[in-house]
């Protein structure tokens, strides 16, 4: 097939194919397997004159669409996974119909869209606007521009231009708690090496962590540069680090403090400022994503900092045919990539359709539904919830008394493969306080009380 020009007058011929496809997609979502047995492609030669629309797409509909999981649907409780709402979604083919570069601002009305975007967000997440950002594709790539940003923060005050110089003779120290991986994967990417990293002691029972560790682990640090890395929330036990106690340590030496916000920012909708994300306002960068709690399509996550000029040093694009189209600087300098897509779309209209109530509506859902499973799960006789429920995370193992901890382990991840094989769920295996646990994080804005059942009837089978 050699596409041609005129093609788009066959425009209702493809909208027809992909209302079928959608339709029937997104109207089965629940009732699909959430996990798809065959994750194989069945082998196939590259086509040499192409099978025309037609071929590509029962090729599309034999092999592909009967075997991708129900990411999207009410019961996919595996990593953080949020899903997509009908606005959001929408606002996502939106995106690649208009087919927008927002690398720079000069030619469309789509790079102010995200200024707009980001600025809402501030809004309704209560964060002053001294933050600025970018989106970006995901919590990892924020956790990224969060490293190089405080590399080039921490570069400056040993008097090393990072960006310009590179990483050679730069002194610094990572002190964290509970990170996520991504953010230990990020130090390794960034050239400061994720052996900089070193650990801090939790609270007792908690992945939050000890202040009072933090500090004296700073006060014996040699390095003349120090970065924090703080949690709200962890992605187990869904715990908070106390980050006006922290802001006050890094205070003392003059230290860099990141907040990898995720998923535990909704929480300030619920619980506004004074909850447990206070003093995040006082950080020096933030992550957010929204492919999570947000619930628009991948890939999407924010990346804020109350210092846009580092950023924008560590990510200035000196190219003649790029040059600067304002006065506020280009997304290309503010991020990894200089081509991107529209993808503050899908958020603007989902502000625009739902509001803060609407958002703020699901994640109260989110956390009622995961405690609503925790509670049946303290009861059974056949499971042991492992921590209580604090957000929307359920930490669980089927019963393992007078199992050694080996037997027990083993025990919980048959338990894990059972349930993900027989389809009505998806879990993800987790550790806590040493043990192997099931990890069940509610973020689908559709989640609700007959997925609870179905829950309940699925872990009553295995
Ligand atoms: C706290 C936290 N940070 C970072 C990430 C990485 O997010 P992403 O998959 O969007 O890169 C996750 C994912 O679960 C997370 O929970």
């Amino acid at each position: 097939m050699i596409p041609n020009k005129s093609d788009w007058q066959q425009l209702a011929t493809y909208l027809n194919e992909f209302g079928q496809i959608s339709t029937e997609f997104l109207t089965g979502v629940a009732q699909r397997p959430v996990q798809s047995a065959v994750q194989t492609m069945p082998h196939q030669s590259l086509p040499d004159t192409g099978f025309d629309l037609d071929g590509a797409l029962s090729k599309l509909r034999e092999t592909v669409i009967p075997n991708l999981s129900a990411s999207a649907g009410p019961r996919y409780w595996g990593f953080v996974t949020g899903g997509a709402t009908p606005v959001a979604t929408l606002g996502d083919w939106l995106v690649s119909t208009f087919d927008q570069n927002l690398s720079k601002g000069s030619d469309s009305i789509a790079t102010d869209v995200e200024r707009q975007t980001l600025q809402w967000l501030n809004e309704l997440f209560y964060l002053p606007d001294t933050f600025k950002g970018t989106l970006t594709t995901g919590a990892t790539a924020a956790n990224f521009l969060a490293t190089i940003t405080a590399r080039q923060f921490v570069g400056l005050q040993q008097g090393i231009d990072v960006a310009k110089d590179g990483v050679f003779g730069l002194d610094l120290k990572v002190f964290s708690a509970t990170p996520h991986a991504s953010m230990i994967k990020s130090l390794g990417m960034a050239g400061l090496g994720q052996r900089q990293y070193q650990s801090i002691a939790t609270l007792p029972n908690s992945e939050a962590m000890d202040v009072a560790a933090l500090e004296a682990a700073l006060e014996c640090s040699q390095a003349k540069g120090k970065i924090v890395i703080a949690s709200a929330a962890t992605v187990t036990a869904t715990d908070f680090d106390d980050l006006q106690a922290i802001r006050k340590v890094c205070d003392k030496h003059q230290a860099w403090l990141h907040v990898d916000a995720a998923f535990g920012i909704f929480e300030r909708l619920l619980n506004g400022t004074n909850g447990k994300t206070k003093g995040i306002e006082q950080a020096d960068s933030i992550t957010l994503d929204a492919h999570k709690w947000l619930n628009v399509p991948y890939e999407c996550g924010m990346f804020l900092t109350r210092h846009r000029q580092q950023l924008f040093d560590s990510c200035d694009v000196p190219a003649p045919y790029l040059v600067s189209s304002g006065d506020e600087p280009d997304f290309m300098s503010l991020g990894i990539e200089n081509s991107r897509r529209f993808r503050a779309l899908p958020i603007w209209l989902s502000l625009q359709a739902y509001g803060r109530e609407g958002i703020a509506h699901w994640v109260a859902k989110n956390i009622e539904m995961a405690k609503q499973l925790a509670s049946h799960l303290e009861q059974s006789v056949n499971y042991e919830l492992m921590h209580p429920c604090q957000l929307n995370v359920v930490l669980f193992r089927p019963n393992c008394e007078g199992l050694t901890d080996a037997q027990a382990d083993q025990k919980t991840q048959a338990c894990l493969d059972n349930i993900n094989n027989g389809g009505r769920l998806l879990l993800s295996p987790g550790k806590w306080q040493g043990h192997k646990i099931i990890r069940a994080a509610l973020s689908n804005w559709q989640t609700d009380e007959q997925d609870i059942e179905i829950a309940k009837a699925a872990l009553a089978a295995v």
